[in-house]
């Protein structure tokens, strides 16, 4: 087994980011801001906010840091978004997902400016992916390609399992995957998929975004197989500190003694997400300054 470390990746874009940075501290240019809005307080959300916030703060970018209680009204965080279109300061707005029972996310969504949404999960951009035009890629299978790309993870011809068909993994990651110059032959599962193993089977790339612990085990792939594991489940466990450990939606161990290539959870997916939010705000922040 051979794992692909996600921190590896992530410190490398990283890397691009600060020297781009830096460059503008020397030109004295104001710094990219991006406003982060959390509705209620799912404790997974919590923890993916806090990650976003800190990483905005050891750039030396500006946050904006918003909550709401979650039974706040729908017109109160569209009023906020409305304000934050407006406001020159904010390159990119996020709405932390999921929304608590009573908001209609799609509308939500619709709300923030395209040229704002920095998680690429508005029609506009949406559509624009889909048409192969510019646009904010969706983080987390932003960062999959990065992953992909850095491991020099071949898919011009190949072919590829995306399992799970989310908005915000599965969905836009067959988008990528199929479009020209990526070159994959793409089948996208889900949980009610039957018979998944024939397709993993013939499958080069598998992407397993289910939500689901181990929909993926070492009895489905063939040799030499790379496995993009994007769960992010919490078990619990009495022997942490926490109470709970985190586990991706493969069955990691059982791949110990295969011929294949892994990420793991923690230390794969999760890390590049945040990442690419970053990259995705800097786009917006240039764009936003005429460059
Ligand atoms: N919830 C889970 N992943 C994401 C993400 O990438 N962006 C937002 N806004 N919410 C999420």
């Amino acid at each position: 087994m051979r794992r692909l470390s996600g921190k590896i990746v992530r410190d490398h874009v990283l890397e691009r980011i600060k020297k781009k940075m830096q460059e503008l501290a020397l030109k004295g240019d104001r710094v990219p801001g991006l406003a982060v809005i959390l509705v209620g307080s799912d404790p997974a959300s919590e923890t993916y906010v806090r990650n976003k916030r800190e990483m905005c703060l050891s750039l030396g970018f500006v946050h904006f840091d918003y909550r709401f209680d979650e039974d706040a009204s729908q017109d109160e965080l569209l009023d906020l978004i409305d304000r934050l279109n407006e406001d020159d300061r904010v390159d990119g707005i996020l709405v932390q997902l999921p929304l608590p029972k009573g908001f209609d996310e799609n509308m939500v969504i619709n709300r923030i400016n395209p040229d704002k949404d920095v998680d690429g999960f508005s029609p506009a951009n949406v559509g624009r992916l889909s048409q192969g035009q510019d646009c904010f890629i969706p983080c987390t299978p932003y960062g999959i390609m990065e992953i992909l790309s850095f491991y020099g993870i071949e898919t011009d011809g190949k072919r590829v399992a995306v399992v799970g068909r989310s908005n915000i993994v599965g969905k836009p990651m067959a988008m990528l995957l199929m479009s020209k110059g990526v070159d994959a032959t793409v089948t996208v599962c889900n949980t009610h998929t039957k018979d998944l193993r024939p397709i993993t089977m013939e499958s080069d790339i598998v992407i397993v975004a289910t939500g689901r612990p181990g929909t993926l085990d070492a009895s489905m792939v063939k040799d030499g197989t790379t496995i993009i594991d994007v769960g992010m489940n919490r078990i619990e466990d009495s022997t942490k500190e926490k109470g709970f450990r985190l586990v991706g939606d493969c069955d990691y161990p059982s791949f110990k003694d295969r011929d294949v290539s892994i990420t793991p959870v923690p230390g794969g997916v999760g890390l590049m997400t945040v990442m690419m939010l970053m990259v995705n705000t800097f786009k917006a922040y240039e764009r936003r300054m005429g460059r």
